[in-house]
């Protein structure tokens, strides 16, 4: 049974960004490639299960332009798909006998666990800050892109500043990546992206948009009316999100996460010339652009 599910969710891919920074940090110096192969692997898998996961909390019906396992199977079997994956990915990081990796990978699921609990803790509360929101999105998601670039470089012999500089460049590169998700997921279409959306604004989730729109209209007369609306999103979902980006709050979001660009394009100066430095900045200018 969960060998059917499994093969259904390994068919189709995403977009492989995490094992893809694992394989370009591994290249800066000689590592085995048995062992590059089995952490990206593992990366990947440990996405894979946190997505399957995140599509109950989140209640999404469609991923990877498919079927979510919630939606096909109900919540114990994703539940379960999720952690048999999970646990697979630490025998996979195991396998390596590095335990610095499985170190840096046992502490970035726990943050990443955190940074979900956190955001499931502050549903529904409007008042979230600008730092709070930074604090959830470096947890659940940038903390896995930092530490697929440090672990690669690790495994390829690198010094500590360059490891840092790596981390560093994946951190926010996740930063900037999350809050393109956030806009994505306030203003696209769902045909285009493959997965459910709306989910953050009607399940009650605060992100840089909202805080951007909230910020600037916190004194306004129609501010009770736009708290209403959060909290009951269903009737005037459209009509709010006009809103919000009539009032330029999207846009405004979009140049914080450019700025997050910005810094990860800074983390690459302290690489060395050669084909990873550039290969790390084409990544960073394609994959948050629009
Ligand atoms: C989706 O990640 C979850 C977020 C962190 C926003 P990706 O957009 O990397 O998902 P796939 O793997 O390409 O489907
Ligand atoms: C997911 O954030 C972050 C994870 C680490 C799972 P989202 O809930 O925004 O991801 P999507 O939009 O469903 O892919
Ligand atoms: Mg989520
Ligand atoms: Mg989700
Ligand atoms: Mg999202």
């Amino acid at each position: 049974y969960m060998g059917d599910l499994l093969k259904y969710v390994l068919k189709g891919s995403g977009k492989r960004i995490r094992p893809t920074l694992v394989f370009l940090s591994a290249q800066l110096g000689p590592a085995k490639k048995e062992s590059v192969r089995n952490l990206a692997m593992a990366v990947e898998l440990i996405h894979l299960a946190t997505l399957i996961h995140d599509d109950v909390i989140d209640k999404a019906s469609l991923r990877r332009g498919v079927k979510t396992v919630v939606e096909l199977e109900g919540a114990d079997a994703a539940i379960l798909l999720g952690d048999f994956i999970y646990s697979f990915a630490f025998k996979k990081l195991a396998s390596l006998k590095d335990l610095s990796i499985v170190d840096l990978l046992a502490q970035t699921t726990h943050s990443m666990c955190e940074g979900e609990i956190n955001q499931l803790n502050r549903r529904f509360y409007f008042d979230m800050t600008e730092e709070e929101y930074f604090t959830i999105i470096r947890k659940k998601t940038a903390s896995l892109f930092g530490t697929s670039a440090r672990a690669g470089g690790v495994l390829a012999g690198q010094p500590t500043p360059i490891l840092d500089a790596l981390e560093n460049f994946g951190l926010n590169l996740g930063m900037a990546f999350q809050i393109q998700d956030d806009l994505l997921d306030l203003t696209a279409q769902e045909a285009e992206i493959g997965k459910t959306l709306r989910t953050d604004i009607l399940n009650g989730k605060m992100t840089l948009p909202l805080i951007v729109y909230r910020q600037k209209n916190q004194t306004s007369r129609s501010y009770p009316a736009f708290i209403s609306s959060l909290k009951n999103p269903n009737g005037n979902l459209g009509q709010l999100i006009n809103e919000i980006i009539e009032s330029g709050s999207v846009t405004q979001a979009k140049k914080v996460k450019e700025s997050y660009i910005e810094k990860a394009l800074k983390d690459l100066e302290k690489l060395p010339l050669g084909p990873v430095k550039d290969h790390c900045g084409n990544l960073a200018t394609i994959l948050c652009q629009s």
